[in-house]
This record gives C-alpha cells, sequence and structure tokens, in this order.
C-alpha cells in the first residue's frame, strides 16, 4: 500500500494539538499604549477606537493599575497638550503630561515599565511629526527637538523612550542626547520600519493629530517597499536601537517575518488603531468573533516573529490568557 503521510494524526486530539503547539502568547508580550491629556477627571471616549479613552493623570493611573494587576508588563504613552504650537514646544516641558504620568506611574505602580513614544506630531498645530521649514519638514532641525523631548521622558524616570516620527538620525541623535546626560542605560525602541499608513485614521482621532496640510509621506515609509525597511532597520541598529519595531503589523507580516530573520535584536510588532477599529467594528455587527479573530490575529503577529506586541487589545488578551 501506498504510504501517505497524515499531518491529521497530531490534530485529532486536543491534548496533542497543545503539545505540538508552535506559537504561545503570553502576558508578558503585549505593550498596552495609552493617551495621556492635560487635567483632571479627564476620561474621553475615542469614538472609533471602543474601549480606549483620553485619561488626565489621575484617571490613567487608575486604569495603570489595572494593566499591571492583567500581569501586563508595560504601557506606551502618548501625550496631548494643553495647547499646541508651531514647533509643539510642550512635548519637552517638564511639567507636560506625558511627564507627570511617567513620575507618579514609577512612584505609584512601579511594577509597570513605562515606555514613552517620542514625537511632536501631538504637540505641533499643523499635525506633523517634526518642525516647518520652507512648506515641508526639516529632518535635521527636527532632530534637536526630539531629542529634547526623549530627554525630558528621561528625566521624569521613563524605562524606555520610543522615538515614531520616522526622521532620518534621530535614534543617534537622541542616543547620544540621552548618553551625554547619564541616561546611557535607557534603552530606545525605535519604530524603525513605519510605514505611511491608512490603518492610523482612528489614532489621529485619539491624538488629535492628522495633519493640517498634506500627509505623511515625505518621511514614512512607502506600503509598496520591502528592502527599503531592512536598510531603515540597519541604520536604526547603527544609530543604538534597542528593539526595532514594525508598524503596522499585521498588513506588514512579511517584514516582521524578514527583520526577524535579518536582525538579532529583539523585534516589536505594532498592531495599530485601524486593526484593532476593523475587528471592533465587524465584531460589534456580528460579523466576526472578536475573542478568536483578537487571539488569531496576535498569534499571527508573534507567529511572524515578533517578540513583543503594542496592541490595544492588550488587556482583554491578558484577562484571556490568566
Ligand atoms: C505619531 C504616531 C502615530 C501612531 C503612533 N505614533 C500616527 C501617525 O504616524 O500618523 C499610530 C498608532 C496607531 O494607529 O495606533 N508619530
Amino acid at each position: 500500500m501506498e504510504l501517505i503521510f497524515r499531518p491529521r494524526r497530531l490534530r485529532r486530539q486536543a491534548t496533542l494539538r497543545k503539545m505540538v503547539q508552535e506559537t504561545h502568547l503570553r502576558r508578558e508580550d503585549f505593550i498596552y499604549p495609552m493617551f495621556v491629556a492635560p487635567g483632571q477627571g479627564v476620561r474621553q471616549a475615542v469614538d472609533a477606537m471602543p474601549g480606549v479613552c483620553r485619561l488626565s493623570v489621575d484617571q490613567l493611573l487608575k486604569e495603570a493599575r489595572e494593566v499591571a494587576d492583567l500581569g501586563l508588563p508595560a504601557v506606551l504613552l502618548f501625550g496631548l497638550p494643553q495647547k499646541k504650537d508651531e514647533t509643539g514646544s510642550e512635548a519637552a516641558a517638564p511639567k507636560g503630561a506625558v511627564q507627570q504620568a511617567v513620575r507618579r506611574l514609577k512612584k505609584e505602580v512601579p511594577a509597570l515599565l513605562v515606555i514613552t513614544d517620542v514625537c511632536l506630531c501631538g504637540y505641533t498645530s499643523h499635525g506633523h511629526c517634526g518642525l516647518i521649514q520652507g512648506g515641508e519638514v526639516d529632518n535635521d532641525a527636527t532632530l534637536e527637538a526630539l531629542a529634547q523631548v526623549a530627554l525630558s521622558h528621561a528625566e521624569a524616570g521613563a524605562d524606555m523612550v520610543a522615538p515614531s516620527d520616522m526622521m532620518d538620525g534621530r535614534v543617534g541623535a537622541i542616543r547620544e542626547a540621552l548618553d551625554e546626560r547619564g541616561f546611557e542605560m535607557l534603552p530606545i525602541m525605535s519604530y524603525a520600519v513605519k510605514y505611511a499608513s491608512s490603518f492610523y485614521g482612528p489614532f489621529r482621532e485619539a491624538a488629535e493629530c492628522a495633519p493640517a496640510f498634506g500627509d505623511r509621506r515625505a518621511y514614512q515609509m512607502d506600503p509598496a517597499n520591502a528592502r527599503e525597511a531592512l536598510k531603515e532597520a540597519a541604520l536604526d541598529v547603527e544609530e543604538g536601537a534597542d528593539i526595532l519595531m514594525v508598524k503596522p503589523a499585521l498588513p506588514y507580516l512579511d517584514i516582521v517575518a524578514q527583520l526577524a530573520g535579518e536582525f538579532d535584536l529583539p523585534i516589536a510588532a505594532y498592531q495599530v488603531s485601524g486593526e484593532y477599529a476593523m475587528i471592533k467594528a465587524a465584531a460589534q455587527k456580528g460579523w466576526l468573533n472578536e475573542e478568536a479573530v483578537m487571539l488569531e490575529s496576535l498569534t499571527s503577529i508573534k507567529r511572524a516573529g515578533a517578540d513583543l506586541i503594542l496592541t490595544y487589545f492588550a488587556k482583554q488578551a491578558a484577562a484571556l490568557l490568566k
């Protein structure tokens, strides 16, 4: 009789399936992004991101305790200013919402690792990620501003900084500034490969950072490019990045896999607001099973090679994995 190989032999029993399962999600894999707003008692829901709110520091602390109690290791903070201006000056303010949140979190929820997003777009009146000169984002002028933002986060006590602006040379500029001020042990998680993606739509509502003119294609990557992603990642490694991030996640799993194969640094993937919104919306309509699709997409991101996943589903996933 002809011998046929039968992969189904290992799929017949739940116990055996579990034994041969290759990818496992852990609560420690997740980083939960949060939005810090100025003021007191602020809790503003973000329409296209059910379950996500902009929170003032007092409210953020409450939710952060919940995050820690769920066994999640880390949060990523995005800030909103009191007032936006041309240069995004409040981004580096020692008393800014993010800086205050970091200080309080490190004191009151010490188990939680606090990562801060370093960018200007939430703070500039024009909504771009850098300083505008002659109608476009001036790369080199922006570097110094970003270094100041990163330093202000470090001084507040952040455990890691995560530049998301996509200026050339920013990891190096931030590394140098941190080292000069005695923060040589503070790691940088670089948004090394960040695409100019339409999946960021809901986030721009949350951070009120949609560009007032033009778009971000002059600094974020073209979704059509893969080899360029390897170049971007290599540059960030040279400049001193400690963790490389790919963003968005699910539509770019090929890039996640390539980076995981090429580089020996930990790889993070950001399941962005639009990815979250799609699952939430379909689930609300009863068109998809939310929990199952959430776990499947997170598993896929990890299977592709991500060591860390930034996701608005972190709390929900952690509760299921407990
Ligand atoms: C800003 C920033 C964005 C996101 C993270 N940092 C938006 C953008 O680049 O327009 C997107 C996150 C998400 O969609 O969840 N530099």
